[in-house]
């Protein structure tokens, strides 16, 4: 396989955004990434989304978006892998240059939320419709199951949780495109309004629009794009039981587990080496269980990892450093290019106030629903 590089990147804000369409969004994301590249042609691209159909009625996206790219010809297909699907259109474009069959193929995600769709009941096709959903049960309620599990056996507290949400909105006040800018104190997190006890309404991701995009080409031909790409030196994926209740321990992500076991082995480095990362903090029991899965921290260990300092920027494996889908949002299929695009900051040092000391070595997972697919790239500044 070829050493594959990301040269460039492009992104929207995050938020409610009213006057953008679905492929408004998606053009300025990916004519972002070309323009940050310089680069004016493409051979592929995919395009990750979750439910474009269910969300705004738009089905067919690879040739659309391609076409109001002003690329129409380019080989264009859609991904989906609910909430992983960004994560997993990256993987694609990854194989595909590593491949050698193409040399520029742009990675992008991209959600429309906020138009008038009915969001639990679309998300919630992401779940078990004949072991969960039948019943009644949402994507708050899954994770709020979770959170309960991990109480229970490790002794878990709301404090723990509501720390995962104060360090997430501190990292997001210093990112501009993230959709909540403010900081949030464990005492608000514990008072705000109950969703699925025990999560709140500062537990749980937000309701986003947005998309994000990246080009990849061979490494060898990287720096005719940039003079700080960065190489993925590693692709994990790995698919676990849907529905919760067929799973051994519900507060135990194997799906995460297995793709990141298969990364490591893939880059040949361990938790340890990892600089910084960003996981897939859709509820923020899911970082918690996250980190544990992924090996940064002991199994049933992640409860006060937020709240010691360990995952905050300056500890010793800072998490979600963009603010996480806590603060900077989750436009659902544009999550995992846009967890991507951090580390791609943070690995050329452009990460701003953000920026992690000496950081080399990242780590992105992104997950799809309560955990039933998960994908984990490992990057290296080169
Ligand atoms: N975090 C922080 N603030 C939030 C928020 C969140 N997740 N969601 C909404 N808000 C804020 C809004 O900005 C608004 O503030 P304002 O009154 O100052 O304008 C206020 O809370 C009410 O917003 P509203 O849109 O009416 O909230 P809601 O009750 O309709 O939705 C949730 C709140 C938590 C139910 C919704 O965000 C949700 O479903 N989140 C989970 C999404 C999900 O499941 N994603 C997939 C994960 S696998």
């Amino acid at each position: 396989m070829r050493d594959v590089a990301i040269v460039g990147a492009g992104m929207t804000r995050f938020g409610e955004l009213w006057d953008q369409g679905l492929r408004d969004m998606f053009v300025e994301a990916a004519s972002g990434a070309l323009s940050d590249a310089g680069a004016d042609r493409l051979d592929s691209l995919y395009v990750g989304c979750m439910s474009g159909g269910q969300f705004v009625g738009q089905e067919h996206l690879g040739p659309l978006m391609a076409d109001h790219l002003g690329m129409t010809g380019v080989a264009a297909v859609h991904v989906e892998s609910a909430c992983a699907s960004g994560g997993v259109a990256l993987r694609q474009a990854f194989l595909e240059v590593g491949s050698g069959m193409s040399d520029l193929v742009l990675a992008a995600g991209v959600e429309k939320m906020n138009d008038g769709a009915d969001v639990t009941n679309v998300l919630a096709t992401a779940a078990d419709q004949e072991l969960e959903v039948y019943y009644g049960v949402t994507f708050p309620g899954l994770y709020a199951m979770i959170a309960r599990a991990h109480m229970q056996h490790h002794g878990t507290t709301e404090e723990d949780l509501a720390w995962v949400a104060v360090k997430n909105h501190h990292h997001g006040a210093m990112n501009d495109k993230a959709q909540f800018r403010r900081e949030v104190t464990p005492e608000q997190v514990m008072a705000s309004s109950l969703v699925s006890e025990p999560l709140r309404l500062l537990h749980c991701s937000p309701v986003t629009d947005g998309a994000a995009a990246v080009l990849l080409c061979p490494l060898e031909m990287a720096k005719e794009f940039t003079d700080r790409p960065v190489k993925i030196v590693a692709s994990g994926l790995a698919s676990g039981s849907m529905a919760l209740a067929d799973r051994d321990d519900p507060a135990f992500l194997d799906a995460v587990q297995k793709s990141g076991q298969r990364a490591f082995e893939m880059a040949d480095i361990g938790p340890p080496d990892v600089d910084v990362a960003e996981v897939h903090d859709c509820f923020t029991i899911a970082e918690i269980c996250c980190i544990e899965a992924l090996g940064f921290v002991e199994e049933g260990k992640g409860g006060p990892a937020a709240r010691d300092g360990l995952t905050a920027i300056g500890g010793r494996i800072p998490v979600n450093t963009s603010g996480g889908l806590k603060s900077k949002g989750h436009p659902v299929g544009a999550t995992g290019i846009a967890q991507t695009i951090e580390i791609f900051r943070q690995l050329q040092g452009e990460a701003g106030q953000r920026q992690v000391e000496n950081a080399r070595v990242g780590l992105a997972q992104n997950m799809g629903g309560s955990g039933a697919s998960s994908v984990v790239h490992i990057f290296e500044g080169v």
